[in-house]
C-alpha cells in the first residue's frame, strides 16, 4: 500500500442507473478531484445531466471491449452502485493496477448475493440474527413451515431487488409464499432455496459503514420504509422513503454494533481468506433483546443514498477512492446536522409490473435545491431522458424527492409536500415516510 495522494484529476466510471446513483454523482461532481464522470449509456435522465454517457452497454459479457474502453478513457476510478454487478465479479474482472475500484469482490459480496451464506456466516461468529433455516426442497420447506407455530419469514436466497422477502402471519401464508418461491419460481433461480426465519417485531434501522478492509466506519443511521402501503402494508419494496439521522441508536449502540455486527462480519470472512472494500449495510431490526441482524447488503442502499448524500460534508470522491486503497484511517468527513427525509414518488404497479414512458412534470434541477435550502432535491431514479427535453418514467421507483429540515417533522412535511408537485400518469407516493419514529415521540412526549 503506498501513500500517494489522490491524482489532481481523476476519470471517474460510476456503475449503476438509479436514485443511489443519482445521489452519488451529485456528491461526486462537487469534488475537486473529479475529471470527467462517465455514466452508463442506460443512466436516468438525471445522471445523463451530470456525466458522459458511456458509449455502449457497459456489461462483463464484452470484458474485452470494456477493458479497452477504459484504458483508452483513462479511467482511474470505477464506483459500482448496484448489488448485480458485484454479485457477476465486476471487481474481479476489472481489477488493474492502474484503477482503483470501489465496492467487494464476487466473494466478499456474497454477503448479499446468498441469504443462505450469509446466516452460515453469521451463526460461525455469534452475530445476532433471527433464527432460522435454510431449505433447498419444496418437500422440506413445506414441512418446516407446516411445523413451526410461530409467525414466520420466508427469503429467497438469491437477489430480488428487495422483493423475495414475504413476512407472513400465519401458515397459510407461508406455505403460499413458499410455493410462489419453490413451486410458481416467482423468483427464478434466487429462489431455488430459501430462508425461513422467525419474524422479528420492532423498527428496523439501515447501518452502513465504509470498510476498507481493516478500518470500518459506520455512517449516520436511517430508518427505510420497505412496504409498499402506508402505515407499513403490502409487499415490500426496494424502499418507499427514508430518513437520517434516526434516534433509535445512541452513540453506545452503534459501538455495540460495530463490535457485534461490523467486525464479526468481516473477520468471518477474513477467515475464509476474503477481504471486503466497499459499503457494508446491515439491515438491523431493534427487537426487545437487542438488535438482530435482517440482512447484509454490500453497497450503498437505495433510498438509504439519498438522504445520506444530501447531508453528507466533505469530498466523496476523495472518500470513496481512500476506502477502495485501504486507507479509510486518512479520510474525513461529517454531516450536517439537520434531519433528511426521502420520499419516492413511484408508478402505478409497483413493486410489480409498470407502465413506462409516463410524461413526467415538476421536476426541478438539482443545482436550484443546491441554490436555494426550500426547494427540494429530487433524485431521479426510473427516469429516461426523452425528446425536446422532457422526461418520462421508466420503472417503479421513478423520483426520489429530499429535503432537509431541522428536525423529522419538518424535513418529512417538506418532502411530502414536494413529491406532491411530481405529476404522472400513475404517480403515487407514501404520505407517511418517518411515521413510526414521529408516533413514538409523540407518546412519549
Ligand atoms: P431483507 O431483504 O432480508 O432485509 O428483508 C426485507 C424486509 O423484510 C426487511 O426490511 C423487513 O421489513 C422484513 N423482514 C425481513 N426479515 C424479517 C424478520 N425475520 N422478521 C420480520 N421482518 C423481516
Ligand atoms: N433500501 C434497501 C436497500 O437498498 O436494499
Amino acid at each position: 500500500m503506498t501513500s500517494e495522494p489522490i491524482p489532481e484529476k481523476l476519470n471517474v466510471l460510476l456503475v449503476g442507473t438509479g436514485g443511489r446513483e443519482h445521489a452519488l454523482a451529485w456528491r461526486l461532481t462537487q469534488s475537486p478531484h473529479l475529471g470527467k464522470l462517465w455514466v452508463e449509456s442506460s443512466a436516468n435522465a438525471g445522471l445523463l445531466e451530470l456525466g458522459t454517457a458511456c458509449p455502449e452497454e457497459f456489461s462483463l459479457k464484452r470484458k474485452y471491449y470494456l477493458e479497452r474502453w477504459l484504458v483508452q478513457e483513462k479511467i482511474g476510478f470505477i464506483i459500482i452502485g448496484p448489488e448485480g454487478p458485484l454479485s457477476e465479479g465486476m471487481v474481479d474482472a476489472l481489477a488493474s493496477p492502474d484503477r482503483a475500484i470501489f465496492g467487494p469482490t464476487r466473494a466478499a459480496a456474497r454477503l448479499e448475493w446468498d441469504k443462505a451464506y450469509a446466516k452460515t456466516i453469521m451463526r460461525q461468529t455469534s452475530i445476532p440474527t433471527a433464527e432460522g433455516r435454510v431449505c433447498t426442497t419444496l418437500t422440506a420447506a413445506l414441512a418446516y413451515v407446516t411445523e413451526r407455530d410461530e409467525p414466520c419469514v420466508v427469503k429467497a436466497t438469491g437477489l430480488c431487488a428487495g422483493k423475495g422477502v414475504a413476512v407472513c402471519k400465519n401458515k397459510d401464508e407461508a406455505i403460499a409464499a413458499v410455493k410462489r418461491c419453490m413451486e410458481q419460481r416467482e423468483f427464478g433461480a434466487a429462489g431455488d432455496s430459501i430462508v425461513i426465519e422467525e419474524r422479528l417485531e420492532g423498527q428496523e434501522v439501515s447501518v452502513l459503514a465504509l470498510v476498507d478492509g481493516r478500518t470500518i466506519t459506520l455512517l449516520d443511521t436511517v430508518q427505510d420504509h420497505k412496504q409498499v402501503g402506508e402505515g407499513d402494508t403490502g409487499p415490500n419494496t426496494g424502499g418507499m422513503g427514508a430518513f437520517c439521522p434516526t434516534p433509535l441508536l445512541t452513540d453506545q449502540d452503534l459501538q455495540s454494533i460495530a463490535r457485534d455486527v461490523f467486525v464479526p462480519a468481516i473477520d468471518g470472512l477474513r477467515r475464509q481468506g476474503i477481504e471486503f472494500r466497499g459499503v457494508l449495510f446491515a439491515g438491523l431490526m431493534l427487537t426487545p433483546a437487542g438488535p438482530k441482524v435482517l440482512e447484509f447488503n454490500c453497497r450503498f442502499g437505495d433510498p438509504e443514498t439519498q438522504v445520506l448524500m444530501a447531508r453528507f460534508r466533505g469530498d466523496l470522491l476523495r472518500t470513496l477512492w481512500l476506502t477502495a486503497q485501504g486507507r479509510l484511517d486518512e479520510v474525513e468527513f461529517s454531516f450536517d446536522p439537520r434531519t433528511a427525509c426521502c420520499v419516492v414518488v413511484c408508478a402505478h404497479g409497483y413493486p410489480g409490473a409498470t407502465t413506462k414512458g409516463q410524461l413526467i412534470k415538476g421536476l426541478i434541477p438539482l443545482d436550484r435545491a443546491t441554490a436555494d435550502s426550500g426547494v427540494a432535491m429530487m433524485f431521479h431514479g426510473a427516469t429516461k431522458a426523452a425528446k425536446k427535453g422532457e422526461t418520462v418514467t421508466n420503472g417503479g421507483r421513478v423520483v426520489g424527492v429530499t429535503s432537509l429540515g431541522d428536525d423529522l417533522e419538518a424535513a418529512a412535511k417538506q418532502a411530502t409536500a414536494s413529491a406532491q408537485s411530481i405529476e404522472f400518469q400513475g404517480a403515487f407516493h407514501r404520505r407517511d415516510i418517518g411515521f413510526r419514529v414521529l408516533r413514538q415521540r409523540q407518546i412519549s412526549g
